[in-house]
């Protein structure tokens, strides 16, 4: 027997997710064990798990019904659940699924090894309490050598705001900001271990209000001061709340080079009915100005978002509304989904809008956020640009990184290294990516 354990992990869900789970394997690694591709050569598999619609907390199960061959024919083999459906379904996740021998929330992770202990003796084991100790201080990192270019860090999690269709204040909990001396602890490690670029990551990440050296720092403080760190070349935040955008923020991104042009503002609905039924606080009108003011302060910001559509008694003038509004802020982006019911939350007892007439809807509502990102990827063609590179691209001699404004770029030159940030010019723009040349 050796004492090297091979430990696979699928994510599901946000960037949050994708924290996590780096913070997982560092935790299971100082344990031994070693990330592996395959579930197949895996004595550990870890799903990392979403609820915040129907088809992803289902995509679970599917999943652990694909290991139940390789759980007979390998009995020492563990199954953990953590996330986000963790945290919703608990001990329920054994019961459907009695192959499962681990259950953890996204809050008590730092267990994680002792939970494995424990599973390794024959225990079944479930926590998904919300505790008071600060994870992250408590997890025991395996210091990683090398990284790539771009990482996410998360400065705030949970969410207080209670929108009516939304899982996440019961799936990640309250709202809570780390101290700022520890992000930057981490931000600087990050840097030093290669990352170039580093995304900070919260369920509400512009409600920051970490306990900083003089007093409470707001996001825009934090943003200021991490620019300082040397070797850190850019920063990015997601995702924001419309009602959190303070004035210091908006002047952020005017007046710190590091601070990428580019936000995502989820906005949900252009409906002033709809946006009160979700508990958005906020109207369509309120959002429009919003972005009117930093469009002010950064001219060229580009601006993301997430739309819903079929909420509840979502009429087809709401859903004009929408699209009203998408025209009148041009997107460069944007997510949007049909809306799902979800246990526990306001919106799903509520009556609910025909399924075809929802499909409808977001088919139209997808052409035209379509439409718009392509018009601002063709608006690059001609324009210098940062790109930051990560990676080789498929053909040969070809570099793929991303844009200040994130999207995908290909150029094709000798003597580019992942890691290098470089001022390229963009020569042509596709559906999903652009090319350019060196500067
Ligand atoms: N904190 C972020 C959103 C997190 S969830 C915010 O406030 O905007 C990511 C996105 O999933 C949301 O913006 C929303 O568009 C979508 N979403 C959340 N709950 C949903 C549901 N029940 N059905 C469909 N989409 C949902
Ligand atoms: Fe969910 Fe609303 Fe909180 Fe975003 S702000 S995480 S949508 S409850
Ligand atoms: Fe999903 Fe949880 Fe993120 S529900 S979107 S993994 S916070």
């Amino acid at each position: 027997m050796t004492d090297i354990k091979k430990l696979f992990i699928r994510t599901y869900g946000c960037q949050m997710n994708v924290y996590d789970s780096e913070r997982m394997a560092e935790a299971l690694g100082a344990e031994g064990y070693v990330e592996t591709d395959s579930p197949d050569d895996a004595d550990m598999i870890l799903l990392n798990t979403c609820h915040i619609r129907e088809k992803a907390a289902e995509k679970v199960y599917s999943e652990l019904g694909r290991y139940k061959d390789l759980k007979a024919a390998k009995p020492d083999l563990k199954i953990g659940v953590a996330g986000c459906v963790a945290q919703a379904e608990g001990e329920e996740i054994i019961a459907r699924q009695p192959m499962v021998d681990l259950v953890v929330g996204p809050q008590t992770y730092h267990r994680l090894p002792d939970m494995v202990a424990k599973a390794g003796k024959g225990e079944k084991v479930v926590d998904t309490d919300f505790p008071a100790e600060d994870k992250f201080e408590e997890l025991k990192a395996r210091p990683k050598a090398r990284r790539g270019p771009t990482a996410f860090l998360t400065v705030q999690e949970g969410c207080d705001k209670f929108c009516a269709f939304c899982v996440v204040p019961y799936t990640r909990g309250a709202e809570v900001s780390r101290p700022a001396e520890r992000i930057l602890r981490e931000a600087r490690d990050l840097v030093e271990k290669g990352v170039r670029e580093i995304t900070l990551l919260g369920q509400n990440v512009n409600a920051y209000h970490g306990a900083g050296e003089d007093g409470d720092w707001s996001l825009a403080r934090l943003i200021r001061e991490l620019a300082r760190v040397d070797g850190l070349e850019r920063i990015r935040f997601t995702t924001s709340h419309p009602n959190d955008m303070s004035d210091d923020l908006i002047a952020a991104h005017g007046e710190v080079d590091k601070l990428m042009p580019y936000l995502h503002l989820p906005v949900q609905s252009g409906s002033d009915r709809i946006l009160k039924r979700m508990n958005r606080s906020h109207t369509a009108e309120e959002y429009l100005r919003l972005i009117e003011r930093i469009r002010a302060a950064r001219p060229d910001i580009l601006i993301s978002g997430d739309f819903i559509v079929g909420f509840p008694e979502e009429t087809a003038k709401d859903f004009e509304d929408t699209m009203a509004l998408i025209r009148a802020v041009h997107y460069g982006q944007a997510f949007s989904f049909k809306y799902s019911p979800r246990p526990g939350t306001p919106a799903a007892e509520r009556p609910q809008v025909d399924a075809a007439e929802a499909s409808d809807r977001l088919q139209r509502l997808q052409a035209l956020i379509n439409e718009q990102a392509a018009a601002v990827m063709a608006g690059m063609v001609g324009r210098e640009i940062g790109v930051l590179f990560e990676k080789p691209g498929r053909m040969a001699g070809q570099m793929v990184g991303k844009s200040d404004y994130l999207h995908a770029v290909h150029v094709t030159a000798d003597g580019i290294a992942p890691g290098d940030l470089r001022r390229v010019r963009i020569t042509e723009a596709g559906p999903n990516s652009l090319a350019g040349a060196l500067v």
